[in-house]
C-alpha cells in the first residue's frame, strides 16, 4: 500500500466511524423522544438508562478475523452489525416489546434483524430482544443508511449479562461447570424475577386506578 492508499484508508476510516457515531446520535435521540412522550402521555418512564458505544478498532480487528473474515473497511461494514451499539435498559418485560415496536414502527427505520432471546433465552440463560436496524444519516451530498444493534433488556437481565460477560472473558469461554450451572439458576431466578415485578407493577397501576375512580 503506498502512501496514498493509506491516506484514503484513515479517510475512510474516519468517514465511517463519524457516520456511526451519528447513526448512535440520531437513535439516542429517538430513544429519548420515546421516553418523554410516554411519561406525558401515560405519566410513566418506561427506559432506566440508555448506553451507547462505539466499537474499538481492536475488538473490530479481533472478531473478523475470530469469523474467518478480511480485514478491510468493506468487509467490516459488510459482516459487522455492531459497529454501533445501543442498550436500553427497562424496568419490565412488557416495556422491551413496546419500546422494540416504537423504534420498529418508525417510518426513517428498517430493521434487518430482530433476535428474540427473551421468548427463546440462549442455553447459557441469556435474555435480551436485539434488532439491528439501518438508520438514514443526511449528509450535505446524500443520505447513507447506517447499521445500528439496539440491545433492549430488563435490569435484571442487564445484571446478569453483566456478570455472565465477566466470567466468560474470566475463563475464556470455558467456565466450570458448576458456574455454568450456577449461572443458569441464575438467569432462571432473573426469570422468575421479572414475572413477579411485572406482575406487582400490573397490580400497583389497578389500585392507583381505583384511588382515582373513587375521587
Ligand atoms: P456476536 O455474538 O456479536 O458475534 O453476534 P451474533 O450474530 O451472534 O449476534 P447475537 O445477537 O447473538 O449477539 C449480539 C450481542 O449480544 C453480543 O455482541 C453481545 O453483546 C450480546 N450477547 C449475545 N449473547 C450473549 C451472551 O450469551 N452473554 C452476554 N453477556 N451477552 C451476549
Ligand atoms: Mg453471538
Amino acid at each position: 500500500m503506498d502512501s496514498t492508499d493509506k491516506f484514503l484508508e484513515v479517510d475512510t476510516w474516519q468517514t465511517l466511524m463519524f457516520l456511526y457515531n451519528a447513526a448512535l446520535k440520531e437513535v439516542n435521540t429517538k430513544i429519548e423522544i420515546l421516553n418523554d412522550e410516554f411519561l406525558h402521555i401515560h405519566n410513566y418512564n418506561p427506559i432506566e438508562h440508555v448506553k451507547s458505544r462505539i466499537k474499538s478498532p481492536e475488538s473490530i480487528v479481533k472478531k473478523l478475523r475470530r469469523h474467518g473474515h478480511e480485514v478491510t473497511i468493506e468487509s467490516m461494514q459488510q459482516h459487522l452489525n455492531d459497529i454501533a451499539g445501543i442498550r436500553i435498559i427497562c424496568s419490565f418485560t412488557s416495556d422491551i416489546y413496546q419500546i422494540a415496536q416504537m423504534i420498529s414502527n418508525q417510518s426513517d427505520v428498517k430493521v434487518l434483524t430482530v433476535k428474540d432471546y427473551i421468548a427463546s433465552p440462549k442455553p447459557n440463560g441469556y435474555k435480551s430482544y436485539h434488532l439491528v436496524v439501518l438508520i438514514p444519516i443526511f449528509l450535505s451530498d446524500g443520505r447513507v443508511d447506517t447499521k445500528v444493534e439496539i440491545q433492549i433488556r430488563t435490569i435484571a437481565m442487564d445484571f446478569w449479562a453483566s456478570l455472565e460477560h465477566k466470567i466468560y472473558y474470566k475463563f475464556e469461554g470455558n467456565a466450570p461447570e458448576q458456574i455454568r450451572a450456577d449461572l443458569k439458576d441464575c438467569a432462571d431466578i432473573v426469570e422468575m424475577l421479572d414475572e413477579r415485578m411485572l406482575n406487582l407493577n400490573e397490580m400497583i397501576q389497578s389500585y392507583r386506578g381505583k384511588a382515582e375512580s373513587r375521587t
